[in-house]
């Protein structure tokens, strides 16, 4: 796998939003809904399948928002509409309370998303410009530890 550096409780974590260049090469909308699409499909099969809704059609509806989220977070249009006004990044930080996600879900959830990303041919560097964003971001999501313990991330803006 590509590396994963682990959580620290409480640790204050930077990240840096996609290079729109990923965007571009992946072939814009279309191509970035080819990745999710196939992200969720390995998703569906995966270790982490419980966290998601079992109902088809409410999964569906999950594949579509994440689409659209990862659409505008990598520099195309504003098509996520879910924000409400607030912060994209805080929200979706938020959003994740919902969930008890634990480092190894977060693992799991990378390990699926490397997967999706084997069958996009475009140049590595993008590649690793858009994992060193996910790698950072899913941090903020991990809210449960291995010692029992809750705690919910702070938001940290991105960086420019
Ligand atoms: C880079 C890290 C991540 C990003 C950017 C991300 C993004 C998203 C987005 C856009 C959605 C759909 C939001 C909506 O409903 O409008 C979502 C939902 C969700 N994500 Fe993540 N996610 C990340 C990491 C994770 C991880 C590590 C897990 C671990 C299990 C996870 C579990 C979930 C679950 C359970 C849902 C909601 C399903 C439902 O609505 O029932 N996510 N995420």
């Amino acid at each position: 796998m590509y590396d994963v550096s682990k959580v620290i409780k409480g640790e204050r974590v930077e990240f840096k939003e996609p290079d729109p260049k990923f965007y571009e090469a992946i072939g814009g909308e279309e191509g970035m809904k080819r990745l999710m699409y196939n992200f969720y499909d390995i998703i569906y099969e995966s270790d982490i399948a419980h966290f998601f809704p079992q109902d088809r059609e409410e999964f569906d509806e999950v594949k579509e928002k994440n689409t659209r989220f990862f659409i505008q977070i990598c520099g195309g249009p504003e098509v996520y509409t879910e924000a409400d006004g607030m912060n994209l990044n805080e929200y979706m930080v938020r959003l994740h309370d919902d969930f008890s996600i634990t480092e190894k879900a977060r693992y799991e959830w990378l390990g699926c998303m490397e997967e999706a990303l084997r069958e996009v041919d475009i140049p590595q560097e993008l590649k690793d410009d858009f994992w060193a964003y996910l790698e950072r971001f899913s941090k903020l999501t991990v809210n449960t530890f291995s010692d029992g313990s809750i705690y919910y991330a702070q938001f940290t803006a991105s960086r420019d």
